[in-house]
């Protein structure tokens, strides 16, 4: 049985989570990096195993992924395996999401989990989930491939419901005060469509436009972000070496507040 992982990852939590469930089911597997944009077609064969690995962006599958997860077509008979990583809030539709776009390319969805990434807004002040995923959600992770190789060697897998993993359970406080600085941040727009460049730091190393994973950063011209194109995905926040860039989330304060304990990862199989 061959094995994949399909991830989109701009800042590398989902990645890490999809690898460990990928070497828990085999030692080699070929990585199909959605991150870049326009990602070669793929067919996946019917003797395969698919871990399909992304974030969620506002209670939803991250977009760019579920488009470019389009390429993919699997051969019926091709086993899935839908994971959606998380910033400690909740992850509401993305993975019944995922899992309608995993069938709707013939994949039989076999398992999936729920697991926790740092927040992409994360930072020193606000802290949220920061570390995440560490060793403890890393070995959970390839012991839950290693299961699902072992399922999958008896040749008795079924397809899974993924709607029956436990959403987070929150304190229903925290939820309506979320809910509401959510809505007057909307409201008055006051989330920045774009991080910030500090020129005067700024190396010029093209980091960023490099990491970007919608070419809104371009080469030789690192300070500015076209806003049409930025996803605020801090990727190029996260890999800058100097330091040059910030994104100053409103957002953040109010996670911080309200999602700093620690969640599980729920995974079924
Ligand atoms: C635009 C945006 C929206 C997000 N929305 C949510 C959300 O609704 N719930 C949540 O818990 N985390 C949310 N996050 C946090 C990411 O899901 C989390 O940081 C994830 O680990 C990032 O994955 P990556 O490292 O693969 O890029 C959001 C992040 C961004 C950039």
């Amino acid at each position: 049985m061959k094995t994949y992982l399909v991830t989109f990852s701009p800042t590398g939590t989902s990645r890490k989570v999809g690898e460990a469930v990928a070497r828990g089911i085999s030692e080699t597997y070929e990585l199909i990096d959605l991150t870049r944009p326009r990602p070669a077609e793929k067919e996946i064969s019917a003797d395969s195993v698919v871990i399909i690995s992304l974030p969620v962006y506002g209670g939803h599958a991250a977009r760019p992924a579920l488009e470019r997860m389009k390429n993919i077509r699997a051969r019926s008979g091709a086993k899935g395996v839908a994971l959606v990583v998380y910033g400690n809030r909740d992850y509401e539709n993305a993975l019944t999401e995922l899992g309608v776009a995993m069938r709707g390319a013939g994949f039989a969805v076999v398992a999936g989990g729920a697991f926790i990434g740092e927040h992409s807004y994360s930072c020193a002040r606000y802290p949220i989930a920061s570390g995440r995923p560490d060793r403890s959600d890393l070995g959970q992770a390839l012991r839950v491939g290693r299961a699902i190789g072992e399922k999958l060697a008896t040749g008795k897998v079924a397809e899974v419901e993924l709607e029956r993993i436990e959403r987070p359970a929150d304190p229903p406080e925290a939820t309506r005060r979320f809910k509401s600085g959510a809505a007057k941040i909307l409201a008055a727009s006051q989330a920045p469509r774009t991080p910030t460049a500090d020129e005067s730091r700024c190396i010029r190393c093209g980091r960023c436009t490099a990491v970007c994973p919608t070419e809104a950063i371009a080469g030789g011209d690192e300070c500015h972000t076209d806003a049409d194109r930025c996803i605020r995905c801090c990727a190029c926040v996260k890999a800058c070496p100097a330091r040059a860039r910030s994104y100053d989330s409103p957002f953040a304060p109010l996670l911080f507040l309200n999602f700093s304990a620690r969640k599980p990862n729920r995974t079924l199989l």
